[in-house]
């Protein structure tokens, strides 16, 4: 079952280009072209115009990695389509809900459908709003990977993301597949709103569709460099991981998925906090990883990675190939195709994943079912 991979999460990793393939076949229109389809949404997620018209403001909960895509999902629903959105762990949300504000969309982010606070948070939002009407109304959309889930038959609609059965306790698949997600969320949303122009949105569903090319070369190129870099790091007991605006949370995932899999102590930080406390952790026996790809904080990370590196921290930079600048600031470079900056999230990843797969693959643990972990967190 596992094809000759030696752990499911290796497999679940080199299965991402045919899900995001996936993805895009199914809510992207076929030859759409701002000219001559313009009165039609270049994506089709099938959302009734009472759940995603009128929208003024949208919250978000989850937890783990589900809350990490939703932090990438805040700033492209934010910045693609104009909503203030605010991201929520489930568990929180709970005992501390936002004040109830007009027009708001809730949206649940889950890849198993049953984590049991996401479930709770999202019935506590449906309560509190029963009975009311518009435009206090409850409207509840699901991002799931499992649309025979828990989840699917307590909300209004959910996007199913088509990341298929994952099987290692580490999200990595279903990751990029709720990012997806949000990027057609975003897009839809935008054509609504005509808040983008219409060739701003095809020029972003012309990248989205040169993703899946681009993790296989991700996949093909990196994959035995990583391995190699693993090995230098089998004594290390800390990492810190560095990204800003939409790779911020690309930090935290790669932070996370170290440490979940290998037990290496980890954090992922805003580039720019490091300054305000974690710079007092580095030393030579700690490697920061940061994310620097094209864009507006591009040069803030190289000059935050400086810092680091001026404190003899070994310095492993996310960047593209063509990239110079962050070639001579990094001592291992980790290199990524050149995209914009909206499209890097899903790029900045997959060189983490594999990072934190041979670290822990190197260490001989148990990848696929770490210790204390569950692929389902259906208690409170
Ligand atoms: C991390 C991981 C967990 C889950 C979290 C939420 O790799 O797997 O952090 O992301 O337990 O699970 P779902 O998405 O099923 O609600």
């Amino acid at each position: 079952e596992k094809q000759g991979f030696r752990h499911f999460m290796l497999k679940e990793i080199y299965e991402q280009p045919s899900v995001v393939r996936s993805c895009l076949e199914t809510y992207v229109q076929a030859n759409w072209h701002p000219q001559t389809n313009s009165d039609s949404s270049p994506i089709d997620l099938g959302l009734a115009s009472e759940l995603c018209d009128n929208v003024d403001y949208i919250q978000i909960v989850a937890c783990g990695t589900s809350w990490n895509a939703s932090m990438v999902g805040k700033y492209l629903l934010e910045q693609v389509a104009g909503i203030p959105t605010m991201v929520q762990y489930a568990s929180e949300f709970r005992y501390s809900p936002s004040p109830m504000l007009a027009n708001t969309l809730t949206i649940g982010v889950t890849q198993s459908g049953e984590t049991a606070d996401t479930l709770a948070a999202l019935e506590m939002e449906k309560q509190r709003r029963m009975g009311l009407e518009f435009p206090y109304d409850a409207r509840i959309l699901g991002i799931t990977n499992r649309p025979e889930s828990t989840l699917a038959h307590m909300v209004d609609r959910i996007i199913n993301t088509q990341a298929g059965i994952e099987i290692g306790v580490a999200a990595t698949k279903s990751f990029t597949a709720q990012l997806m997600g949000f990027y057609f969320l975003a897009l839809e949303l935008a054509y609504r709103r005509r808040h983008l122009s219409l060739d701003k949105i095809e020029g972003l569903i012309k990248g989205l569709g040169q993703l899946p090319g681009q993790i296989e070369l991700i996949l093909e190129k990196q994959g035995t460099q990583i391995e190699e870099l693993a090995h230098d790091f089998m004594e290390t007991q800390d990492f810190i991981f560095l990204g800003r605006g939409i790779n911020f949370p690309i930090a935290l995932e790669g932070a996370l998925k170290l440490k979940e899999i290998s037990y290496i102590h980890a954090e992922g930080y805003p580039a720019g906090e490091m300054k305000h406390g974690p710079i007092a952790l580095l030393d030579a026996k700690v490697p920061v990883v940061a994310i620097a790809m094209p864009g507006v904080v591009h040069d803030k990370v190289l000059s935050n990675a400086q810092e680091a590196k001026a404190r003899d921290a070994r310095l492993i930079g996310v960047t593209p190939i063509d990239d110079t600048e962050a070639r001579s600031t990094f001592d291992d470079l980790l290199f990524v195709p050149h995209v914009e900056e909206l499209l890097s999230p899903i790029i900045a990843v997959i060189p983490l994943q594999l990072l934190a797969y041979h670290i822990a693959a190197r260490r001989g643990l148990d990848v696929d079912q770490p210790r204390n972990l569950a692929k389902s967190v259906t208690v409170e």
